[in-house]
């Protein structure tokens, strides 16, 4: 599916409850997001409609994504239905990896591929204070799980904040000598509770670049294609994983943006971050046909703007939570 700026848009997130099991400082209140009504949320059933008749205008990919999606009752059947589309060539999840040891192999088993493990500090008590009570030794047991299981590439995504984690990030680039991971530093995003300070603890992805250098020598860029993502990737000398910036604040990449999102209450996002949603949600419960279903779906990809306009004086009511990350 062509946009009105010839992108191809093949790639859908779709955000599969806004509930999660952190509290990630810069995501959500210490209290959490107040969660919608049960029924506002789509069923599984509306998620897998709606993707199917995006596979039969041009979905290629799939991310599931939350709040955290391994904590909606169901999952790992909707992740085998999807596999089960034809036209979907790559589906993959976005968690924070807190369940996955305990749910990896029945979601390997139902044609999971790959996952990306959101992790920002190594250290058990920083960590703890990150997310708001998340426990280390499950993420790292999760993570373990994931390679043992062969889901890859395995991507670790890491929100570098200064002073509270970016101490770390030599650390976080010296593991991708040692297993093949993908570590990829985001750039923090004013959204969210991170709204107020998001500006003073924003930490460009030069300066990330610049500390791994100092410290481990040269970053070769990487040409193999990692993913479908906006990452830019780059490569320690004989690493077996990789070192990639997602430069959401200093170097947009809208240009290259091939994505649509769905959020967990049905609404078509055609970009992250910009406040217009398509409602997909009442048409599909007042029984529209597929077809109409599509020309929405066709019309949101038309709704995307050539690029964001956010800097750090923008501001959301929403968190990643409820928009889907
Ligand atoms: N800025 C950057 N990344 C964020 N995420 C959540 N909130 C923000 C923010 N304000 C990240 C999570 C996760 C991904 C889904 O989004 O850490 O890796
Ligand atoms: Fe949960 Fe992800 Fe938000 Fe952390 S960043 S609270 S893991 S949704």
């Amino acid at each position: 599916m062509l946009d009105g700026y010839k992108r191809d848009i093949n790639y859908l997130r779709v955000s599969v409850t806004d509930r999660c099991n952190l509290r990630c400082v810069y995501c959500m209140p210490a209290e959490g997001v107040k969660t919608v009504k049960h029924e506002e949320i789509l069923t599984l059933e509306e998620i897998y409609k709606i993707i199917k008749v995006s596979a039969a205008v041009g979905i290629r990919k799939v991310r599931l994504t939350g709040g955290e999606p391994l904590v909606r009752l169901g999952i790992v059947d909707l992740v085998k239905n999807i596999s089960n589309l034809p036209q979907i060539d790559d589906i993959s999840i976005t968690t924070n990896g807190i369940l996955l040891k305990e749910m990896g192999k029945d979601l390997k088993k139902a044609g999971l591929k790959r996952v990306n493990i959101s992790l920002d500090s190594m250290h058990a008590k920083r960590y703890r204070s990150i997310t708001r009570n998340g426990q280390l030794k499950k993420v790292m047991q999760g993570i373990e799980e994931a390679l043992k299981l062969d889901l890859k590439p395995l991507k670790i995504n890491t929100v570098v904040v200064r002073g509270v984690n970016s101490d770390e990030v030599v650390d976080f680039a010296r593991w991708t000598k040692e297993a093949p991971v993908h570590v990829r530093f985001i750039e923090l995003m004013p959204i969210g509770t991170s709204s107020p300070w998001a500006g003073d603890r924003y930490v460009p992805a030069e300066e990330i670049r610049d500390m791994i250098t100092d410290k481990l020598g040269c970053l070769n860029k990487e040409s193999k294609v990692i993913g479908s993502g906006p990452a830019r990737y780059y490569r320690l000398a004989n690493a077996p994983g990789t070192i990639g910036f997602i430069t959401a604040m200093s170097d947009h990449f809208c240009s290259k943006c091939n994505r649509l999102r769905l959020t967990a209450t049905g609404g078509l996002r055609p970009c992250l971050f910009d406040k217009r949603e398509i409602d997909i949600k009442t048409p599909l419960r007042s029984g529209a046909s597929e077809e109409f279903l599509a020309k929405i779906i066709s019309e949101a990809v038309l709704l995307k703007p050539d690029r964001h306009h956010m800097d750090y004086g923008w501001r959301d009511q929403r968190v990643m939570s409820q928009i889907g990350g």
